[in-house]
């Protein structure tokens, strides 16, 4: 019986963090001149600074005050991880943020940016988050 609790309360610890494996987003293929998109991708770096800066940036490029208290934290992007993730992944959280489930519960404050943008400036804001990870 003893056991038996251990055993079920190593799943239940293990459950949550499964999740992400799971995760449910469209499938999507980047553009193959993104990557060679000079001007398009300056365009990223200057909307990188002025709308994602505040959360995702450092201080010398304007992180708030407000982003070290986020739960989840907004990550900085410098982590290699970002060079090798699905791009359409990124894409699909630039577009929907916290809208969509798991982040909704998890109370992140990530805003949905897919009005703002057009389907090419998104591609163009994941490229620059790739090229972002050392
Ligand atoms: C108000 C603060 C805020 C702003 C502004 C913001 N983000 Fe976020 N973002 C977050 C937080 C917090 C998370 C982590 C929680 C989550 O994954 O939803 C996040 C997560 C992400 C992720 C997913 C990262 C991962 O590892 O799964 C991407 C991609 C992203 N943001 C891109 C952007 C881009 C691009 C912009 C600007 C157009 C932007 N964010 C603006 C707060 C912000």
């Amino acid at each position: 019986m003893r056991r038996l609790s251990i055993a079920l309360l190593f799943i239940m610890m293990l459950a949550p963090g499964c999740s992400d494996q799971q995760l449910d987003y469209p499938a999507r293929q980047m553009p193959d001149d993104i990557a060679t998109d000079e001007q398009g991708l300056q365009w990223a770096a200057d909307t990188f600074r002025a709308k994602c800066a505040q959360c995702h940036g450092h201080e010398s490029e304007g992180r708030g005050p407000r982003a070290d208290f986020f739960e989840p934290p907004a990550p900085d992007f410098l982590a290699s991880k970002y060079r090798t993730m699905d791009p359409a992944y990124l894409y699909w959280r630039i577009a929907e943020g916290k809208t969509v489930e798991p982040f909704l519960s998890r109370g992140s404050v990530m805003p949905a940016w897919g009005a703002h943008f057009s389907e090419r400036q998104i591609w163009l804001l994941v490229e620059f988050i790739r090229r972002r990870a050392t």
